[in-house]
């Protein structure tokens, strides 16, 4: 492991006492550090808590909310759900594939963006609909989609 993630890791791990139930608060935090679960943090938690490396991995893929590979510094998910759809949701993910030059679950070269497609982010009546990380961006329009891109897919 490279001392700068077991640095970042044992200060994570400072804030726990190594009990069993700190296994996802531990994951949580791991991820939210490091944009994904590196395999030798994985068993760097399992040692610390002294649980069976299988049981980390057993559980930290049992949840979606947890990625096993580098992600991009920010996420940004477009919904394919009814209500986005029907209100032009296919045309804005194609947008923002040009603007990224990347398909769902790619990473941009300079791994600033990660895109992702979701069912439905829960604001059907702002359709279509995009976040960026916690930002919620509503009745998107391929404008917008460049503003929300700085015009990046232009620039280049
Ligand atoms: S269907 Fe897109 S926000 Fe619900």
């Amino acid at each position: 492991m490279e001392p700068e993630v077991k640095q970042q890791l044992d200060e994570i791990l400072s804030h726990y006492r190594g009990e069993s139930g700190d296994l996802i608060p531990i994951l949580q935090e791991a991820q939210e550090r490091f944009r994904y679960l590196p395999s030798e943090v994985m068993r760097e938690i399992a040692r610390f808590l002294q649980l069976p490396e299988g049981t980390v991995f057993g559980v930290s893929t049992f949840y979606a909310q947890f990625k096993f590979v580098p992600t991009g510094r920010r996420i940004v998910k477009v919904c394919r759900g009814t209500a986005c759809h029907v209100r032009g949701g296919a045309r804005i993910l194609r947008e923002v594939e040009k603007q990224l030059g990347i398909k769902p679950g790619e990473n941009t070269e300079d791994m600033e963006y990660t895109l992702e497609t979701v069912a439905c982010i829960g604001a059907c009546a702002l359709a279509p609909t995009m976040t960026v990380d916690k930002e919620t961006h509503g009745q998107m329009t391929t404008k917008k989609v460049t503003e929300v891109f700085g015009g990046r897919g232009k620039a280049e």
